[in-house]
């Protein structure tokens, strides 16, 4: 069967960042290494006045397809996945065609259009949509394009407000991708939940801690599913395991659920035993409670044992590179928790062709997906197109002061803030203003 998977990627960063140890931290009275250590995030990224998801999105898109020769024929398919939509009716995917269709002087007029929604799941959604187009034959030959963009942004006191976040993933699904074959087998975790929601209002409602509850719950399931399907994993199996990342606290304790799962009946299982006793089965206990309480404390022994400290740095660290310096980007995260991987082994010049990446994405309302990835022989190549580094040095460092006037100047219920753009457009879309029909314009700045 011809391999199907992601053959390009590009990101686009929001250019304002927020440091949150050293200027959010002081500013609310907290310790930094709530951040540094606990939530795990350095840095968030922002959009400056002139950007929103569909500018985001264009520019990823435009540096993909330029670095790789691609006209708008080629395209067949855009999808767009975000929480961040501003109308209920005309995707963002049209807008962010009409950008392109201005730089490259084509149109799109045959590619399929659509917007996916099922909160950060939907950028993995969306490639499922690509891979399963092609995987019909109805591609003719052509490329889809996938872009994952959101503004993460929390009303102002609430917890997630630590957590912002603004980018765009693009990426091109093609036949003999050059970076990740995609495998068949899936599994799900997906039940209806109430843990984080935009009820047509701009930032959502989010029950916190019970939301970490159900990334955790509907993971394991998808797991669960996904071996039903494909092979009972050992930890040793996958080079990497990008996870969706709201914060990289999130992933420790995905990872340290995932780690116990795979290890269970094998060698480490035994090795560890010793130390930590072997792990607690159900039919040993009388009661669910003293059951969970027998995992809670050997999860809390494994985490400190040398053999998961040896498997986070090498399996879950790399992943995290990006996201500690930009934030959540709800849909686009699992994604750049794979870039973040990818460029981690270059840089240290690991041969990863043909190894397998395992990949877990979340949406809140809520939905799991596992599958795995074969890294592809072209991998390396076509990590070392991508500028993720110079884009985040670029970032203007805002002050405390000046994220709470960006943070208005976002804020729809706020009307408009007087306050000046903090960066200038550099050969990129940018957002100029409304049009006669409340729709929104944009145009290309060299
Ligand atoms: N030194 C070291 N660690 C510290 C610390 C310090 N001084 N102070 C706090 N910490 C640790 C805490 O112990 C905690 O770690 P553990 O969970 O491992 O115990 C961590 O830092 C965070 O501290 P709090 O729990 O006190 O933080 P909080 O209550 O202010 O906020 C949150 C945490 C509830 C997750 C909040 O950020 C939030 O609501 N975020 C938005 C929702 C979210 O991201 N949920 C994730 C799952 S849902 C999802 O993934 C979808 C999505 O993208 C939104």
């Amino acid at each position: 069967m011809t391999p199907v998977g992601i053959d390009a990627v590009e990101i686009w960063t929001g250019k304002l960042q927020l440091n949150l140890p050293e200027t959010f931290a002081p500013a609310k009275d907290e310790d930094p290494d709530k951040y540094r250590k606990g939530i795990g995030l350095e840095h968030s990224s922002f959009p400056d006045l002139y950007e929103d998801i569909v500018t985001m999105g264009a520019n990823a898109a435009k540096r993909l397809m330029e670095r790789r020769g691609l006209t708008p024929e080629d395209i067949g398919r855009i999808d767009v996945a975000t929480e961040s939509a501003f109308d209920n009716s005309k995707p963002v995917s049209t807008y962010i065609a009409g950008c392109l269709e201005q730089y490259f002087e084509a149109d799109f007029r045959h590619a399929n259009k659509g917007e996916r929604k099922f909160a950060c799941v939907a950028g993995t959604q969306s490639i499922d949509d690509a891979y399963n187009w092609i995987r019909a034959g109805r591609n003719r030959g052509r490329a889809a394009l996938v872009i994952a963009t959101d503004t993460a942004l929390y009303a102002r006191g609430d917890p997630g407000e630590a957590t912002q976040g603004a980018g765009a993933v693009a990426m091109l699904v093609d036949e003999n991708p050059d970076l990740v074959e995609i495998s068949t087998e899936q599994g799900y975790g997906s039940m209806d939940e109430t843990d984080f929601l935009k009820p047509n209002q701009q930032f959502p409602s989010v029950d916190g801690k019970r939301s970490m509850q159900v990334y955790l719950s509907r993971m394991r399931e998808a797991v669960e599913d996904f071996e039903s399907v494909a092979w009972d994993m050992h930890p040793d199996d996958f080079a990497y395991i990008p996870f969706h990342t709201p914060f990289p606290g999130m992933v420790r304790k995905a990872a340290l659920l995932g780690y116990r799962h795979m290890s269970r009946d094998t060698e480490i299982e035994d090795e560890l035993a010793g130390e930590i006793g072997r792990q607690p089965r159900r039919d040993e206990y009388t009661s669910w409670d003293g059951y969970e309480e027998a995992i809670r404390d050997y999860m809390d022994d494994l985490k400190g044992t040398d053999q998961y400290r040896a498997w986070y740095d090498k399996a879950i660290e790399p992943t995290l590179g990006i996201s500690r310096h930009v934030g959540n980007w709800y849909t686009g995260s699992v994604h750049i928790a794979r870039i973040a991987a990818l460029k981690y082994a270059a840089a240290n010049d690991r041969d990863l062709a043909g190894e397998k990446l395992l990949v877990g994405s979340y949406g809140s309302g809520a939905q799991a997906e596992i599958h795995a990835e074969t890294v592809q022989e072209g991998w390396r190549e076509e990590i070392a197109g991508l500028n993720v580094d110079a884009q985040l040095d670029a970032r203007y460092d805002l002050s405390f002061e000046e994220y709470e006037t960006v943070h208005d100047s976002h804020n729809y219920d706020k009307g408009s803030v007087d306050v000046e753009e903090f960066t200038s457009p550099d050969d990129e879309f940018v957002f100029t203003g409304w049009g006669r029909m409340n729709e929104r314009k944009y145009e290309y700045v060299e």
